[in-house]
Protein backbone atom coordinates (compact mmCIF):
# COMPACT_ATOMS: atom_id res chain seq x y z
CA UNK A 1 0.00 0.00 0.00
CA UNK A 2 2.89 2.11 1.09
CA UNK A 3 4.54 1.73 -2.05
CA UNK A 4 2.00 1.88 -4.39
CA UNK A 5 1.59 5.27 -2.86
CA UNK A 6 5.15 6.36 -3.27
CA UNK A 7 5.25 4.66 -6.67
CA UNK A 8 1.86 7.18 -7.33
CA UNK A 9 3.78 10.02 -6.38
CA UNK A 10 6.59 9.89 -8.06
CA UNK A 11 4.23 9.22 -11.33
CA UNK A 12 2.85 12.72 -10.14
CA UNK A 13 2.60 14.70 -13.57
CA UNK A 14 2.14 18.30 -13.53
CA UNK A 15 -0.31 19.68 -15.51
CA UNK A 16 0.90 21.97 -18.33
CA UNK A 17 -1.34 25.11 -16.93
CA UNK A 18 0.24 24.54 -13.62
CA UNK A 19 3.06 25.12 -15.18
CA UNK A 20 1.61 27.98 -17.32
CA UNK A 21 0.26 29.76 -14.15
CA UNK A 22 3.49 29.26 -12.39
CA UNK A 23 5.27 30.77 -15.39
CA UNK A 24 3.09 33.81 -15.13
CA UNK A 25 3.11 34.28 -11.53
CA UNK A 26 6.51 34.64 -11.04
CA UNK A 27 8.11 34.91 -14.79
CA UNK A 28 11.00 36.40 -16.51
CA UNK A 29 10.68 39.49 -18.39
CA UNK A 30 9.81 38.56 -22.07
CA UNK A 31 12.49 40.33 -24.44
CA UNK A 32 13.18 38.57 -26.83
CA UNK A 33 11.94 38.01 -30.81
CA UNK A 34 12.55 35.77 -33.35
CA UNK A 35 15.72 37.41 -34.94
CA UNK A 36 17.27 37.15 -31.59
CA UNK A 37 16.00 33.56 -31.25
CA UNK A 38 17.70 32.70 -34.55
CA UNK A 39 20.72 34.37 -33.22
CA UNK A 40 20.85 32.75 -29.89
CA UNK A 41 20.16 29.57 -31.50
CA UNK A 42 23.11 30.03 -33.89
CA UNK A 43 25.17 31.09 -31.31
CA UNK A 44 24.64 28.10 -29.49
CA UNK A 45 25.45 25.33 -31.59
CA UNK A 46 28.40 26.64 -34.26
CA UNK A 47 31.17 26.29 -31.78
CA UNK A 48 34.23 24.00 -31.01
CA UNK A 49 32.22 21.78 -32.42
CA UNK A 50 33.02 23.37 -36.47
CA UNK A 51 36.43 24.85 -35.54
CA UNK A 52 38.15 21.52 -33.76
CA UNK A 53 36.01 18.94 -33.61
CA UNK A 54 35.07 18.51 -37.68
CA UNK A 55 38.82 17.59 -38.19
CA UNK A 56 38.35 14.22 -36.10
CA UNK A 57 35.28 13.65 -37.91
CA UNK A 58 37.30 13.69 -41.36
CA UNK A 59 40.06 11.95 -40.52
CA UNK A 60 40.20 10.37 -37.91
CA UNK A 61 42.58 7.18 -38.53
CA UNK A 62 40.79 4.56 -40.09
CA UNK A 63 37.39 5.75 -38.61
CA UNK A 64 37.23 9.21 -40.24
CA UNK A 65 34.81 9.56 -42.37
CA UNK A 66 36.92 11.30 -45.36
CA UNK A 67 35.33 13.86 -47.97
CA UNK A 68 32.47 11.87 -47.03
CA UNK A 69 31.78 14.15 -44.22
CA UNK A 70 29.24 16.49 -45.71
CA UNK A 71 27.14 13.01 -46.03
CA UNK A 72 27.68 12.57 -42.01
CA UNK A 73 27.09 16.38 -41.33
CA UNK A 74 23.41 15.75 -42.97
CA UNK A 75 22.77 12.67 -41.27
CA UNK A 76 23.47 14.32 -37.70
CA UNK A 77 21.54 17.10 -38.68
CA UNK A 78 18.62 14.65 -39.60
CA UNK A 79 19.26 12.70 -36.35
CA UNK A 80 18.83 16.67 -35.12
CA UNK A 81 15.53 17.73 -36.80
CA UNK A 82 13.07 15.44 -35.57
CA UNK A 83 13.97 16.39 -31.64
CA UNK A 84 14.01 19.84 -33.37
CA UNK A 85 10.26 19.55 -34.34
CA UNK A 86 9.19 18.18 -30.95
CA UNK A 87 10.97 20.89 -29.25
CA UNK A 88 9.18 23.82 -31.23
CA UNK A 89 5.59 21.42 -30.47
CA UNK A 90 6.33 21.43 -26.83
CA UNK A 91 7.49 24.55 -26.51
CA UNK A 92 5.17 26.32 -28.45
CA UNK A 93 2.64 24.42 -26.40
CA UNK A 94 4.17 24.78 -22.81
CA UNK A 95 5.73 28.32 -23.29
CA UNK A 96 7.79 28.13 -20.25
CA UNK A 97 11.60 28.42 -19.00
CA UNK A 98 12.86 24.73 -18.47
CA UNK A 99 12.35 22.98 -21.60
CA UNK A 100 13.11 19.04 -21.52
CA UNK A 101 12.57 19.15 -18.23
CA UNK A 102 9.02 21.37 -18.16
CA UNK A 103 8.17 18.73 -20.94
CA UNK A 104 9.42 15.56 -18.88
CA UNK A 105 7.01 16.67 -15.54
CA UNK A 106 4.10 17.15 -17.65
CA UNK A 107 4.06 13.80 -19.51
CA UNK A 108 6.54 11.18 -17.50
CA UNK A 109 6.00 12.57 -13.75
CA UNK A 110 7.97 13.91 -10.85
CA UNK A 111 10.56 11.26 -10.54
CA UNK A 112 11.64 11.32 -14.65
CA UNK A 113 11.27 14.91 -14.50
CA UNK A 114 14.10 15.65 -11.80
CA UNK A 115 16.25 12.82 -13.66
CA UNK A 116 16.10 14.62 -17.26
CA UNK A 117 16.46 17.98 -15.19
CA UNK A 118 19.93 15.75 -13.42
CA UNK A 119 20.81 14.86 -16.64
CA UNK A 120 20.26 17.92 -18.80
CA UNK A 121 23.16 19.62 -16.50
CA UNK A 122 25.38 17.42 -18.10
CA UNK A 123 24.80 19.02 -21.89
CA UNK A 124 24.55 22.73 -20.09
CA UNK A 125 26.60 22.95 -17.45
CA UNK A 126 29.31 19.86 -18.39
CA UNK A 127 29.19 21.10 -21.66
CA UNK A 128 29.77 24.82 -20.88
CA UNK A 129 32.78 23.58 -18.33
CA UNK A 130 33.96 21.75 -21.72
CA UNK A 131 33.40 24.76 -23.79
CA UNK A 132 35.29 26.89 -21.16
CA UNK A 133 38.24 24.93 -21.15
CA UNK A 134 38.00 24.87 -25.06
CA UNK A 135 38.23 28.20 -25.34
CA UNK A 136 41.42 28.64 -22.75
CA UNK A 137 43.31 26.48 -26.04
CA UNK A 138 41.95 29.12 -28.85
CA UNK A 139 42.53 32.32 -27.28
CA UNK A 140 46.13 30.84 -26.08
CA UNK A 141 46.85 30.11 -29.85
CA UNK A 142 45.49 33.44 -30.93
CA UNK A 143 47.60 35.55 -28.41
CA UNK A 144 50.67 33.52 -29.01
CA UNK A 145 50.38 34.86 -32.77
CA UNK A 146 51.11 38.69 -31.31
CA UNK A 147 54.20 37.36 -29.54
CA UNK A 148 56.14 40.17 -31.36
CA UNK A 149 54.20 43.06 -30.21
CA UNK A 150 53.14 41.30 -26.67
CA UNK A 151 55.07 40.89 -23.47
CA UNK A 152 56.05 37.26 -23.36
CA UNK A 153 54.81 36.83 -20.14
CA UNK A 154 50.72 37.31 -21.55
CA UNK A 155 51.97 35.01 -24.90
CA UNK A 156 53.69 32.51 -22.72
CA UNK A 157 52.33 32.24 -19.11
CA UNK A 158 52.97 29.20 -17.00
CA UNK A 159 51.39 26.51 -18.26
CA UNK A 160 49.86 26.16 -14.51
CA UNK A 161 48.23 29.02 -15.02
CA UNK A 162 46.13 27.85 -18.28
CA UNK A 163 45.38 24.76 -17.15
CA UNK A 164 43.69 22.47 -14.30
CA UNK A 165 46.28 20.41 -12.01
CA UNK A 166 45.90 17.06 -13.99
CA UNK A 167 46.92 18.38 -17.05
CA UNK A 168 49.47 20.94 -15.71
CA UNK A 169 50.89 17.65 -13.92
CA UNK A 170 50.57 15.57 -17.16
CA UNK A 171 52.29 18.16 -19.27
CA UNK A 172 55.36 18.88 -16.93
CA UNK A 173 56.16 15.53 -16.36
CA UNK A 174 55.89 14.57 -20.33
CA UNK A 175 59.11 17.84 -20.42
CA UNK A 176 61.07 15.45 -17.53
CA UNK A 177 60.12 18.31 -14.84
CA UNK A 178 58.81 17.29 -11.66
CA UNK A 179 55.26 18.86 -11.26
CA UNK A 180 55.64 19.52 -7.73
CA UNK A 181 58.31 21.90 -8.36
CA UNK A 182 57.27 23.77 -10.75
CA UNK A 183 53.37 24.16 -10.02
CA UNK A 184 53.56 26.42 -6.68
CA UNK A 185 52.12 25.38 -3.42
CA UNK A 186 49.95 27.83 -1.27
CA UNK A 187 49.61 25.79 2.22
CA UNK A 188 50.47 22.86 0.88
CA UNK A 189 48.09 22.75 -2.09
CA UNK A 190 49.14 23.30 -5.78
CA UNK A 191 47.86 25.85 -7.66
CA UNK A 192 46.75 25.14 -11.41
CA UNK A 193 44.67 26.95 -12.63
CA UNK A 194 42.79 27.46 -15.81
CA UNK A 195 42.37 31.83 -15.75
CA UNK A 196 41.54 33.02 -19.04
CA UNK A 197 38.76 30.50 -18.58
CA UNK A 198 37.49 31.37 -15.19
CA UNK A 199 37.76 35.39 -16.33
CA UNK A 200 35.49 34.41 -19.32
CA UNK A 201 32.91 32.56 -17.37
CA UNK A 202 32.54 36.01 -14.61
CA UNK A 203 32.56 38.10 -17.88
CA UNK A 204 29.89 35.37 -18.95
CA UNK A 205 27.66 35.71 -15.41
CA UNK A 206 27.83 39.32 -15.63
CA UNK A 207 26.38 39.74 -19.02
CA UNK A 208 23.71 37.38 -17.96
CA UNK A 209 23.08 38.89 -14.42
CA UNK A 210 22.47 42.46 -16.44
CA UNK A 211 19.77 40.96 -18.94
CA UNK A 212 18.46 38.05 -21.44
CA UNK A 213 18.35 41.09 -24.03
CA UNK A 214 21.73 42.29 -23.91
CA UNK A 215 22.75 38.74 -23.52
CA UNK A 216 21.43 38.06 -26.62
CA UNK A 217 23.21 41.75 -28.60
CA UNK A 218 26.39 40.12 -27.40
CA UNK A 219 25.71 36.90 -28.83
CA UNK A 220 24.79 38.74 -32.00
CA UNK A 221 28.09 40.50 -32.48
CA UNK A 222 30.03 37.09 -32.03
CA UNK A 223 27.33 35.10 -34.44
CA UNK A 224 28.27 37.94 -36.88
CA UNK A 225 31.65 37.40 -36.48
CA UNK A 226 31.82 33.70 -36.64
CA UNK A 227 29.53 33.62 -39.91
CA UNK A 228 31.52 36.63 -41.46
CA UNK A 229 34.76 33.91 -41.09
CA UNK A 230 33.02 30.71 -41.95
CA UNK A 231 31.73 32.50 -45.31
CA UNK A 232 35.50 34.03 -45.83
CA UNK A 233 36.81 30.45 -45.50
CA UNK A 234 34.31 29.34 -47.97
CA UNK A 235 34.53 31.97 -50.36
CA UNK A 236 38.35 31.71 -49.84
CA UNK A 237 38.90 28.21 -49.73
CA UNK A 238 36.74 27.69 -52.75
CA UNK A 239 39.80 28.84 -55.05
CA UNK A 240 42.39 26.20 -53.71
CA UNK A 241 40.20 23.48 -53.26
CA UNK A 242 41.62 20.28 -55.79
CA UNK A 243 38.65 17.69 -56.85
CA UNK A 244 41.42 14.79 -56.29
CA UNK A 245 40.98 15.14 -52.40
CA UNK A 246 37.63 14.10 -52.63
CA UNK A 247 38.36 11.02 -53.94
CA UNK A 248 37.62 8.09 -52.98
CA UNK A 249 35.02 9.80 -51.41
CA UNK A 250 34.71 7.42 -48.35
CA UNK A 251 37.95 5.90 -47.03
CA UNK A 252 36.27 3.94 -43.74
CA UNK A 253 33.14 2.99 -45.87
CA UNK A 254 29.87 3.27 -44.07
CA UNK A 255 31.66 2.86 -40.43
CA UNK A 256 33.31 5.98 -41.27
CA UNK A 257 30.59 7.70 -42.69
CA UNK A 258 28.51 6.68 -39.42
CA UNK A 259 31.70 7.40 -37.01
CA UNK A 260 31.94 11.03 -38.60
CA UNK A 261 28.00 11.59 -37.55
CA UNK A 262 28.61 10.25 -34.30
CA UNK A 263 31.61 12.90 -33.56
CA UNK A 264 29.85 15.51 -35.51
CA UNK A 265 26.74 15.56 -33.45
CA UNK A 266 28.21 17.40 -30.56
CA UNK A 267 28.93 20.38 -33.16
CA UNK A 268 24.59 20.81 -33.63
CA UNK A 269 24.01 20.28 -29.91
CA UNK A 270 22.56 23.75 -28.38
CA UNK A 271 19.41 24.67 -30.69
CA UNK A 272 17.44 23.03 -28.03
CA UNK A 273 18.54 25.58 -25.73
CA UNK A 274 16.39 27.75 -27.07
CA UNK A 275 13.70 26.06 -25.47
CA UNK A 276 14.13 26.49 -21.99
CA UNK A 277 13.68 30.68 -22.71
CA UNK A 278 10.62 29.97 -23.40
CA UNK A 279 9.76 32.00 -21.21
CA UNK A 280 11.37 35.09 -22.06
CA UNK A 281 9.86 35.24 -26.55
CA UNK A 282 7.48 38.13 -26.40
CA UNK A 283 5.75 35.36 -29.16
CA UNK A 284 6.83 31.94 -28.30
CA UNK A 285 4.11 30.29 -30.15
CA UNK A 286 5.20 32.02 -33.34
CA UNK A 287 8.66 32.46 -32.83
CA UNK A 288 9.98 29.47 -31.15
CA UNK A 289 9.71 27.03 -33.99
CA UNK A 290 11.40 29.13 -36.54
CA UNK A 291 14.12 30.35 -34.28
CA UNK A 292 14.54 26.43 -33.37
CA UNK A 293 14.37 24.88 -36.66
CA UNK A 294 15.68 28.13 -38.39
CA UNK A 295 18.91 27.85 -36.53
CA UNK A 296 18.92 24.21 -37.05
CA UNK A 297 19.20 24.32 -41.02
CA UNK A 298 20.87 27.49 -41.30
CA UNK A 299 23.77 25.68 -39.14
CA UNK A 300 23.89 22.69 -41.40
CA UNK A 301 23.91 24.59 -45.04
CA UNK A 302 27.03 26.08 -43.20
CA UNK A 303 28.47 22.61 -42.16
CA UNK A 304 28.18 21.17 -45.06
CA UNK A 305 29.98 24.17 -46.97
CA UNK A 306 32.37 24.15 -44.63
CA UNK A 307 32.72 19.72 -45.05
CA UNK A 308 33.04 20.64 -49.00
CA UNK A 309 36.04 23.16 -48.60
CA UNK A 310 37.36 21.66 -46.12
CA UNK A 311 38.00 18.20 -47.50
CA UNK A 312 38.61 19.72 -50.92
CA UNK A 313 41.70 21.70 -49.35
CA UNK A 314 43.36 18.68 -47.68
CA UNK A 315 43.81 15.19 -48.41
CA UNK A 316 41.93 13.34 -45.72
CA UNK A 317 42.96 9.73 -46.40
CA UNK A 318 45.98 7.72 -47.72
CA UNK A 319 48.36 10.24 -46.25
CA UNK A 320 49.69 11.32 -42.87
CA UNK A 321 47.34 13.37 -41.24
CA UNK A 322 49.35 16.61 -39.02
CA UNK A 323 48.36 17.56 -36.15
CA UNK A 324 46.73 20.56 -37.26
CA UNK A 325 44.31 19.26 -39.03
CA UNK A 326 42.92 17.49 -35.81
CA UNK A 327 43.03 20.47 -33.35
CA UNK A 328 41.96 23.65 -35.63
CA UNK A 329 41.23 22.11 -39.48
CA UNK A 330 39.96 25.48 -40.97
CA UNK A 331 42.91 27.51 -39.82
CA UNK A 332 45.74 24.90 -40.27
CA UNK A 333 43.81 24.01 -44.28
CA UNK A 334 43.98 27.98 -45.07
CA UNK A 335 47.68 28.36 -43.49
CA UNK A 336 48.73 25.08 -45.83
CA UNK A 337 47.61 26.87 -49.06
CA UNK A 338 49.57 30.08 -47.54
CA UNK A 339 46.55 32.18 -46.44
CA UNK A 340 48.19 32.63 -43.46
CA UNK A 341 46.12 36.03 -43.39
CA UNK A 342 42.75 34.04 -43.17
CA UNK A 343 43.92 31.70 -41.22
CA UNK A 344 44.23 34.46 -38.31
CA UNK A 345 41.05 35.46 -38.89
CA UNK A 346 39.60 31.91 -38.50
CA UNK A 347 41.39 31.92 -35.27
CA UNK A 348 39.24 35.44 -34.10
CA UNK A 349 36.04 33.72 -35.26
CA UNK A 350 36.96 30.54 -33.21
CA UNK A 351 37.14 32.39 -29.95
CA UNK A 352 33.97 34.47 -30.99
CA UNK A 353 32.42 31.20 -31.87
CA UNK A 354 33.21 29.51 -28.35
CA UNK A 355 32.16 32.46 -26.39
CA UNK A 356 28.90 33.01 -27.84
CA UNK A 357 28.47 28.90 -27.19
CA UNK A 358 29.49 29.75 -23.46
CA UNK A 359 26.50 31.99 -23.09
CA UNK A 360 23.77 30.59 -23.97
CA UNK A 361 25.13 26.99 -22.66
CA UNK A 362 25.70 29.24 -18.95
CA UNK A 363 21.93 30.33 -19.59
CA UNK A 364 20.15 27.62 -20.42
CA UNK A 365 21.66 25.82 -17.80
CA UNK A 366 20.44 28.57 -15.41
CA UNK A 367 16.69 28.49 -16.66
CA UNK A 368 16.33 24.31 -16.27
CA UNK A 369 17.40 25.17 -12.34
CA UNK A 370 15.01 28.25 -12.62
CA UNK A 371 12.18 25.28 -13.38
CA UNK A 372 13.09 22.95 -11.11
CA UNK A 373 13.37 25.33 -8.17
CA UNK A 374 9.97 26.53 -8.42
CA UNK A 375 9.05 23.02 -8.22
CA UNK A 376 10.62 22.34 -4.93
CA UNK A 377 13.54 20.45 -6.56
CA UNK A 378 15.91 23.10 -5.04
CA UNK A 379 15.82 25.68 -2.47
CA UNK A 380 13.80 28.78 -2.42
CA UNK A 381 16.17 31.23 -2.85
CA UNK A 382 17.21 30.14 -6.42
CA UNK A 383 13.51 31.63 -7.37
CA UNK A 384 14.47 34.86 -6.60
CA UNK A 385 14.80 37.61 -9.53
CA UNK A 386 17.04 40.13 -9.70
CA UNK A 387 15.35 43.46 -8.40
CA UNK A 388 16.24 45.96 -11.35
CA UNK A 389 17.67 43.23 -14.52
CA UNK A 390 14.61 40.77 -13.64
CA UNK A 391 17.04 37.60 -14.27
CA UNK A 392 17.60 34.73 -11.87
CA UNK A 393 20.71 36.49 -10.91
CA UNK A 394 21.47 33.85 -7.80
CA UNK A 395 20.71 30.87 -10.09
CA UNK A 396 23.36 32.24 -12.42
CA UNK A 397 26.12 33.35 -10.20
CA UNK A 398 25.78 29.46 -9.11
CA UNK A 399 26.47 28.33 -12.15
CA UNK A 400 28.99 30.34 -13.11
CA UNK A 401 30.75 29.13 -9.39
CA UNK A 402 30.07 25.66 -10.42
CA UNK A 403 31.49 26.62 -13.74
CA UNK A 404 34.63 27.70 -12.05
CA UNK A 405 35.09 24.92 -9.62
CA UNK A 406 34.88 22.75 -12.65
CA UNK A 407 37.62 23.69 -14.88
CA UNK A 408 39.75 23.75 -12.00
CA UNK A 409 39.24 19.67 -12.54
CA UNK A 410 37.45 18.48 -15.77
CA UNK A 411 39.11 17.01 -18.62
CA UNK A 412 38.02 18.50 -21.63
CA UNK A 413 37.24 15.12 -23.47
CA UNK A 414 35.42 13.46 -21.52
CA UNK A 415 33.32 16.41 -20.43
CA UNK A 416 32.53 16.91 -24.41
CA UNK A 417 31.60 13.28 -24.14
CA UNK A 418 29.54 12.90 -20.98
CA UNK A 419 27.77 16.49 -22.96
CA UNK A 420 27.23 14.37 -25.91
CA UNK A 421 25.16 11.63 -23.55
CA UNK A 422 22.98 14.19 -22.03
CA UNK A 423 22.18 15.46 -24.90
CA UNK A 424 20.93 11.88 -26.56
CA UNK A 425 19.02 11.43 -23.13
CA UNK A 426 17.28 14.60 -23.23
CA UNK A 427 16.19 14.37 -27.48
CA UNK A 428 15.03 10.83 -26.50
CA UNK A 429 12.77 11.59 -23.41
CA UNK A 430 11.22 14.48 -25.56
CA UNK A 431 10.10 12.62 -28.50
CA UNK A 432 8.58 10.14 -25.92
CA UNK A 433 6.97 12.70 -24.28
CA UNK A 434 5.79 14.08 -27.55
CA UNK A 435 3.97 10.80 -27.99
CA UNK A 436 2.69 10.69 -24.53
CA UNK A 437 1.01 13.99 -24.41
CA UNK A 438 -0.69 13.59 -27.82
CA UNK A 439 -2.21 10.39 -26.16
CA UNK A 440 -3.74 11.35 -22.93
CA UNK A 441 -4.10 14.53 -23.87
CA UNK A 442 -5.34 15.11 -27.08
CA UNK A 443 -7.09 18.19 -27.40
CA UNK A 444 -4.70 20.73 -26.16
CA UNK A 445 -4.43 23.49 -28.17
CA UNK A 446 -1.21 22.68 -30.24
CA UNK A 447 0.34 25.93 -31.93
CA UNK A 448 2.86 23.79 -33.88
CA UNK A 449 2.57 20.29 -34.20
CA UNK A 450 5.02 17.44 -35.63
CA UNK A 451 4.40 16.34 -38.92
CA UNK A 452 3.81 12.40 -39.83
CA UNK A 453 3.78 11.92 -35.57
CA UNK A 454 3.91 9.30 -34.53
CA UNK A 455 6.30 8.79 -37.22
CA UNK A 456 8.79 11.69 -36.98
CA UNK A 457 9.06 10.99 -32.79
CA UNK A 458 9.72 7.87 -33.60
CA UNK A 459 12.31 8.31 -35.83
CA UNK A 460 14.15 10.83 -33.43
CA UNK A 461 14.09 7.80 -30.65
CA UNK A 462 15.57 5.33 -33.56
CA UNK A 463 18.24 8.28 -34.51
CA UNK A 464 19.32 9.64 -31.00
CA UNK A 465 19.42 5.88 -29.38
CA UNK A 466 21.11 4.35 -31.98
CA UNK A 467 23.66 7.40 -32.27
CA UNK A 468 23.96 6.78 -28.08
CA UNK A 469 24.51 3.04 -28.02
CA UNK A 470 26.85 2.91 -31.01
CA UNK A 471 28.53 5.52 -28.66
CA UNK A 472 28.88 3.29 -25.43
CA UNK A 473 29.69 0.03 -27.52
CA UNK A 474 31.71 0.16 -30.65
CA UNK A 475 33.77 3.20 -29.89
CA UNK A 476 36.73 2.47 -28.14
CA UNK A 477 39.15 4.19 -26.16
CA UNK A 478 40.14 5.43 -22.21
CA UNK A 479 37.92 8.31 -23.13
CA UNK A 480 34.55 6.54 -24.61
CA UNK A 481 34.85 4.11 -21.48
CA UNK A 482 35.16 6.84 -18.90
CA UNK A 483 32.27 8.88 -19.77
CA UNK A 484 30.21 6.13 -20.47
CA UNK A 485 31.01 4.65 -16.78
CA UNK A 486 30.56 8.26 -15.61
CA UNK A 487 27.00 8.85 -17.33
CA UNK A 488 26.05 6.01 -15.59
CA UNK A 489 27.25 7.17 -12.14
CA UNK A 490 25.49 10.35 -12.60
CA UNK A 491 22.31 9.24 -13.18
CA UNK A 492 22.58 6.84 -10.24
CA UNK A 493 23.91 9.89 -8.10
CA UNK A 494 20.59 11.72 -9.29
CA UNK A 495 18.07 8.82 -8.05
CA UNK A 496 20.23 8.83 -5.34
CA UNK A 497 19.51 12.63 -4.32
CA UNK A 498 15.98 12.65 -5.33
CA UNK A 499 15.07 9.79 -3.35
CA UNK A 500 16.76 11.37 -0.13
CA UNK A 501 16.01 14.90 -1.23
CA UNK A 502 13.77 15.74 -4.21
CA UNK A 503 10.74 13.22 -3.26
CA UNK A 504 10.84 14.49 0.48
CA UNK A 505 10.97 18.34 -0.49
CA UNK A 506 7.82 17.62 -2.90
CA UNK A 507 5.33 15.88 -0.38
CA UNK A 508 6.57 18.70 2.28
CA UNK A 509 5.48 21.22 -0.42
CA UNK A 510 2.24 19.46 -0.53
CA UNK A 511 1.14 19.77 2.67
CA UNK A 512 1.93 23.77 2.87
CA UNK A 513 -0.38 23.65 0.10
CA UNK A 514 -3.26 22.05 1.93
CA UNK A 515 -2.47 24.04 4.62
CA UNK A 516 -2.98 27.02 3.03
CA UNK A 517 -6.15 25.63 1.30
CA UNK A 518 -7.31 24.95 5.23
CA UNK A 519 -6.40 28.53 6.10
CA UNK A 520 -8.09 29.92 2.88
CA UNK A 521 -11.34 28.07 3.55
CA UNK A 522 -11.83 29.40 7.14
CA UNK A 523 -11.18 32.57 6.70
N1 LIG B 1 27.53 22.85 -30.63
C1 LIG B 1 28.39 23.41 -29.69
C2 LIG B 1 29.79 23.50 -30.18
O1 LIG B 1 30.06 23.02 -31.26
C3 LIG B 1 28.33 22.67 -28.38
O2 LIG B 1 30.64 24.05 -29.49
Amino acid sequence: MILRNVIAKMLTRKNPDEALAGAKEGGLEKTLGVWDLIILGVGAIIGSGIFAVVGTAAAAEGTGAGPALMVSMVIAAIACIFSALCYSEFSTMIPVAGGAYTYTFATLGECMAWLIGWVLMLEYAIGFIAVACAWTNHFMQFIKGFSNVLPAWICNPPYWLTSDYRNAAHYYQAQGLDPNSVIPHIAGIPISINLPAIIMIILMTAILVKGTKDSAKMAGIMVAVKLGVIALFVLAGAFYVRPENWTPFAPNGFEGVFMGAFIIFFAYIGFDALATAAEECKNPQRDLPIGIIGSLLITTIVYVLVALVLTGLQPTSGVAIPEGLLKAPMAYAMSAVGQNWVAGLISVGSIAGLTSVLLVLQMAATRVLFAMSRDNFLPKVFQKTHKKFNTPHILTITVGLVGIIGTLFLDLDVAASLCNFGTFTSFIIVCVAILILRKIDPDRERPFKVPFCPWFPLMGILCCGGLMIYSMVVAKGETAALSSMLFIAWVLIGVLIYATYGYRKNREAEIEVVENEQITSNI
